[in-house]
């Protein structure tokens, strides 16, 4: 019975890391993306199947189109505490916000069917760090 239990919060705890997909590595995948251009958002987000699980289309999904030891440098010093548990840049980074653009469509479009517009400034990023890496994009200011 408490084996069982225990077994049951382990797959939990699992099951919740990956549909949050909450890992430097998928942070990278979903969020980093050096020279990249805002004309290529549709394009590189159907290329790394970024999708909102199980398979809707993302409505935005952000790029930090710059180095991506620099990003991760933004938690480990390069960053300042911020809000609930996260951490904004010290410095600006260049970011391409994705906007799914046939978004609205009925019935509703599916991935890979997914269109983006891009737009492009130069902000402060938000995330929240986890042994010294990005594992969550929050946001931008
Ligand atoms: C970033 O800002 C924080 C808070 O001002 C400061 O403690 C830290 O040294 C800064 N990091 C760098 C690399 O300048
Ligand atoms: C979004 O991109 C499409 C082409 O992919 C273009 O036709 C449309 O005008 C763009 N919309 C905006 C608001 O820029």
């Amino acid at each position: 019975m408490k084996s069982s239990i225990f077994a049951g919060v382990l797959l939990l705890s699992a099951a919740l890391v990956s549909v949050d997909g909450q890992s430097w590595a998928a942070f990278q995948r979903k969020h980093v993306n050096a020279g990249m251009t805002h004309i290529k958002c549709t394009e590189v987000i159907k290329a790394r199947t970024i999708v909102d699980p199980p398979n809707r289309c993302k409505v935005i999904n952000t790029f930090i189109t710059y180095d991506v030891n620099a990003v991760l440098a933004v938690c480990a010093g390069g960053g300042t505490p911020y809000g609930n548990g996260y951490t904004i840049s010290n410095a600006t980074f260049p970011i391409i916000d994705c906007t799914q653009q046939n978004q609205n469509q009925v019935p509703p479009v599916v991935p890979p069917n997914c269109l983006y517009n891009g737009t492009a400034s130069t902000k402060r990023i938000i995330v929240r760090c986890e042994n010294k890496k990005p594992v969550h994009f929050h946001g931008s200011q």
